[in-house]
């Protein structure tokens, strides 16, 4: 038998709970995955609330969420040309990863599994798919060159400490940064000038301006007011935070780009691309670590751990 955390509708985090499930064998064009490290998303709750329903296809009951893992390859299925038994493995997109193990479809045309780079530990590796791919694909929706000035509302979540890496990584000439101050530092290491939202970000960032192009990875009214007045063309503005007013009001929701994390990673290459990972909880403790992803503050990403 092998662990997954479950629930069996949508609801509050009440509704998860640990169960034991039998290790899946793999159907053709399937691979098991033993997963070592899964990713901790915002997106978790939001399916286990129940705002993604029309879109996200969930069979409840023994519903699993987790979009994100990275693991080893234990079993292969007929058919199955390019993985092997051993073989690193990072999983993206549907939910399902909040489980040790995992039949994953694993043929050429599936876009669910990519292989790990050598160079991530398998953490690092769990947490690149939905941080890094997204902040991939919300540059290229901007389509940010090198020497251009950008500006990353949220800078210090998951997603905006990848953005502002690719963005660096592009040859951004200056990228700036909202965060609260206990995350300045941080974003200066990674090469952002930060600043403190709240109260006078309009003025703080017309300072600072004028700016090509901006990324909003926190939501609401004040990215999106600055995002307005600071960027003069509607199609260098995005939101990754679905909001219809956002939308309305002339910045761009994200549409990601097929092979997200394949392309992602040909972007990082061999840069010192990281992102710190601040809290891990074993699996059976999903819970917890989704709670604490909800309160925010943590300046990184959050795993769970599989218990062995
Ligand atoms: N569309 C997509 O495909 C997609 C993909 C991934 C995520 N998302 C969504 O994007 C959002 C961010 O995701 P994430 O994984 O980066 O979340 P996260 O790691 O929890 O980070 C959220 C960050 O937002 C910052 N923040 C809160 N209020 C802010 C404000 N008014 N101005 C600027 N920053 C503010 C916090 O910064 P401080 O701690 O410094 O205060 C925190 O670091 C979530 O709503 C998530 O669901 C969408």
């Amino acid at each position: 038998m092998s662990s997954a955390v479950l629930f069996d509708r949508y609801g509050t985090l009440d509704e998860l709970y640990a169960a034991d499930v039998p290790v899946p064998s793999p159907g053709p064009g399937e691979v098991v995955v033993r997963y070592t490290a899964i990713g901790v998303n915002p997106i978790d709750w939001k399916i286990l609330r129940g705002d993604l329903r029309a879109h996200v296809p969930l069979g409840l009951p023994g519903g699993c969420l987790g979009v994100e893992a990275a693991g080893v390859v234990v079993d292969v299925g007929s058919g199955v040309r390019r993985f092997r038994v051993g073989d690193p493995v990072i999983r993206h997109g549907r939910p399902g990863t909040y489980r040790t193990y995992e039949a994953v479809p694993a043929s050429q045309e599936s876009d669910e599994l990519t292989a790990q780079p050598g160079r991530f530990s398998a953490e690092q590796a769990a947490v690149l798919p939905v941080a890094a791919g997204t902040a991939y694909s919300s540059l290229r929706q901007i389509g940010l060159r090198a020497g251009e000035r950008l500006v990353v509302h949220g800078a210090s979540g998951g997603v905006g400490l990848a953005t502002v890496q690719l963005a660096v990584l592009t040859g951004a000439a200056e990228v700036v940064g909202t965060a609260s101050a206990h995350h300045h530092e941080l974003l200066r290491r990674l090469g952002a000038t930060p600043v403190e939202y709240g109260d006078g970000l309009l003025e703080r960032l017309a300072e600072l301006g004028p700016f090509d192009a901006s990324v909003d990875c926190a939501g609401g009214t004040q990215p999106t007011e600055t995002a307005v007045r600071l960027v003069d063309d509607p199609a260098r503005r995005v939101t990754i935070v679905a909001d219809p007013q956002t939308q309305a009001a002339g910045v761009p929701y994200l549409e990601h780009v097929p092979l997200e994390l394949a392309s992602t990673l040909d972007l990082i290459g061999h840069s010192p691309f990281e992102l710190p990972v601040t809290a891990r909880f074993p699996l059976s403790r999903a819970a917890e670590a989704l709670t604490l992803g909800r309160k925010g503050g943590l300046g990184g990403k959050i795993v769970l751990i599989p218990e062995a």
